[in-house]
């Protein structure tokens, strides 16, 4: 199913990279793109407190949560990624969420080559974890695309109604 998933690159690696052609972003969507995916839509942005806390609200009980929307409230890269199960392989290609767990069982991810073993927040990425949850994060963050995942069982069809939102490509990337 083609489908499209939000991807944020946090802060300990987005403080990094000055530009959008710089080598850790550049390096993530090629790994995007060796399987198949596209990048559609990226930005540089600051969340706001307030942003990471809606955005991480589903974890408003958890004791960290402070020490997680604090962190987040900085400079952040945003991503539209497309194509085929795209929330499934984004997220197999970023690793698991604890950095130690990632180095140890997907040395070759991207939690485990750029997150910070010593800081669970600064995992270095964060993806959608469902299909509907990717719309909801897309339309929070890029709300002048009013978007809607595809409901085409036709590829072509399919693709091309995502990909009518590239923007920004030749802008800033
Ligand atoms: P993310 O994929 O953005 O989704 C929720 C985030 O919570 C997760 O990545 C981690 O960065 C963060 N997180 C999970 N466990 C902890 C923890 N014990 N302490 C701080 N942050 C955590």
């Amino acid at each position: 199913m083609i489908e499209a998933t939000y991807v944020m690159i946090k802060p300990n690696i987005a403080k990094l990279e000055a530009s959008l052609k710089d080598p850790i972003v550049k390096d993530i969507i090629s790994r995007y793109n060796a399987c198949g995916l596209d990048v559609i839509a990226m930005k540089k942005a600051r969340l706001t407190l307030e942003q990471a806390e809606v955005h991480y609200d589903h974890l408003k009980d958890e004791d960290f949560f402070e020490e997680l929307t604090n962190f987040m409230a900085d400079e952040v890269i945003e991503m539209i990624v497309i194509g085929e199960n795209a929330v499934e392989v984004v997220r197999k290609i970023n690793g698991p969420t604890n950095v130690l767990k990632a180095r140890k069982e997907s040395p070759n991810s991207i939690r485990a080559l750029y997150g910070d073993p010593n800081f669970a927040c600064a995992n270095a990425i964060h993806a959608s974890d469902s299909k509907e949850n990717a719309e909801i994060e897309i339309n929070r963050f890029f709300p002048e695309l009013h978007f809607k995942q595809p409901k085409f069982l036709n590829i072509p069809e399919a693709k091309r109604s995502l990909v009518k939102h590239k923007y920004l490509a030749n802008k800033s990337m």
